[in-house]
C-alpha cells in the first residue's frame, strides 16, 4: 500500500520525531543559556543514521520561534561560508532589509542578492567570513536577537577550523551567539585533538545513543493500526525491536512493511519477513558499507574475529583468534571505538556499536 508515514533517506525531516526528547531538551536548553556559556557550543556525535542532521533541524526550528536567526545545518566543505552567510541572511529576512546589500557584498558578492557595488570597496578584513558574521549578530542584536551557526558532516579540515575560530572570537567580543556542530564519532575525535580546536574539548558534547526500542514500538503501533495493516502485537514488538534503535532502519523497516502489504492490509508471515530482510539488506549496503570505508587490514581482521561471539565479545577472545597480544589489540579497540563500530560494554568487554555490522561482515564471508 502507499506509504504516508515512513521516508528512508537522509537528513530530511521525518513525519514524525520519535524519542530523542531528551536530547531535544539538552540542545535547546544551551539556546537558552546565557551567550557565552559552554552549552552554547554542541557537538552532537553518533554513527551514521543515527538522526545527528534531524536532530539539529528540530532544534533550528526551536531557535528560529525562540529568539534567533538560524544557519540550517551546512556540510562543512568549499562554499560552506557563502552558504552560512546566506541562511542567516534569508532566516533574518526581515531584519536585514537594508543591510543585506552591505552584507552580502564584498567577498561574497557572488550571492543572488547583492547587485550593487558599495561605496567604499571592503577590504579583505571587512569582508572575512568572521566579519560578516560579526556584523550579523549586531544587527540581529539591534532586533533582540541571537544567531546560530549549525555545520554538519564536520571533518577536520580547514572549514571547520574557519566557523569554530570565528565562534569562539565572536564569543569573546560577547556577541549572542550559538554553534552546534554534528559529525561521526572518530572525525570529532579527531577534531577534538586539532590543535587550532583545543577549545572545542570545553563545549558540551551530545553522544547519539539508539532509540528506545518501547518509542519505536508505540509509533509502529500507531502507523499500522492508522494504515490498516494487519500484523499483531507480538509482530510490531519484533519490528521494532530488529531496528537495533536506529532511526534509519527503522523508517526502513516501516517503509517496507508498508509497501509489502495489500491495498487491504494484508500482512501474513511471509510478506512480514520480507519487508524486514529487504529493509535489513538495504540499510546493509546504504551503511554498514560506508561505515567500514577506508579502514585497514588489521582493523577488519579484528572486527572479523568479534563476529565469532553472537553477543559480546572477551578482548582476550578476539586477541586469540586473531593470535595477537591482548595488550596489542586494545590499540585496535581504542581505534575501533573511536571510530564508533564497537563499544564496551564492561570491563575487557566490547560489542558491535552499529546494527546489522555482525551480520554484514558475516555476509562478506571469512
Ligand atoms: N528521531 C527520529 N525519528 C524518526 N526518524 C528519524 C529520527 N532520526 C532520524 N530519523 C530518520 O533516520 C534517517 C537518518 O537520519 P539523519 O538525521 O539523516 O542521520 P545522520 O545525520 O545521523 O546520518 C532519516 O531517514 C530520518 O528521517
Ligand atoms: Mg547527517
Amino acid at each position: 500500500m502507499e506509504d504516508r508515514f515512513f521516508s528512508p533517506s537522509f537528513g530530511n525531516k521525518p513525519q514524525v520525531l520519535v524519542g530523542r526528547s531528551n536530547e531535544l531538551r539538552e540542545l535547546t536548553e544551551g539556546l537558552d543559556s546565557k551567550p557565552g556559556s559552554k552549552e552554547r557550543a554542541r557537538l552532537i556525535i553518533g554513527q551514521r543514521g543515527l538522526g545527528k542532521t534531524v536532530l539539529m533541524l528540530e532544534v533550528a526550528d526551536y531557535a528560529k520561534s525562540h529568539g534567533y536567526i538560524v544557519a540550517s545545518p551546512t556540510i562543512a566543505k568549499k562554499g560552506m561560508e557563502q552558504k552560512i552567510i546566506e541562511k542567516l541572511l534569508s532566516s533574518g529576512n526581515n531584519i536585514f532589509e537594508h543591510s543585506r546589500r552591505r552584507i552580502s557584498g564584498g567577498a561574497f558578492g557572488a550571492l543572488g542578492f547583492s547587485v550593487g557595488i558599495e561605496t567604499e570597496k571592503p577590504s579583505k578584513e571587512s569582508g572575512s567570513f568572521q566579519a560578516k558574521l560579526s556584523e550579523i549578530c549586531d544587527e540581529a542584536a539591534k532586533h533582540g536577537k541571537g544567531v546560530v551557526i549549525m555545520l554538519d558532516e564536520v571533518q577536520n579540515n580547514a572549514y571547520t577550523e574557519e566557523v569554530a575560530v570565528a565562534y569562539q572570537e565572536l564569543v569573546g567580543e560577547e556577541k549572542n551567539i550559538a554553534m552546534i556542530m554534528a559529525g561521526l564519532p572518530a572525525t570529532i575525535s579527531g577534531v577534538l585533538n586539532n590543535r587550532v580546536l583545543t577549545f572545542l574539548t570545553r563545549s558540551s558534547k551530545l553522544y547519539l545513543e539508539p532509540i528506545n526500542y518501547t518509542e519505536i514500538d508505540t509509533y509502529y503501533y500507531k502507523c499500522f493500526r492508522e494504515m490498516g495493516i494487519t500484523l499483531s502485537e507480538e509482530q510490531i514488538m519484533d519490528a521494532a525491536v530488529q531496528t537495533e534503535g536506529s532511526p534509519y532502519l527503522m523508517q526502513l523497516i516501516g517503509h517496507y512493511i508498508t509497501v509489502l502489504a495489500g491495498d487491504d492490509g494484508f500482512m501474513d508471515d511471509t510478506l512480514y519477513s520480507r519487508a524486514i530482510s529487504t529493509a535489513k539488506k538495504e540499510y546493509m549496503n546504504d551503511l554498514c558499507e560506508v561505515a567500514l570505508h577506508g579502514i585497514s587490514g588489521g582493523d577488519m581482521a579484528f572486527l572479523r574475529a568479534m563476529t565469532d561471539d553472537p553477543g559480546s565479545s572477551k578482548i582476550q577472545h578476539v586477541a586469540e583468534r586473531m593470535g595477537v597480544s591482548p595488550a596489542y589489540a586494545q590499540t585496535y579497540k581504542k581505534r575501533m571505538m573511536e571510530a564508533g563500530l564497537i563499544e564496551k560494554v564492561s570491563r575487557g568487554e566490547i560489542r558491535f556499536a552499529v546494527p546489522m555490522l555482525r551480520e554484514y561482515l558475516i555476509s562478506l564471508g571469512a
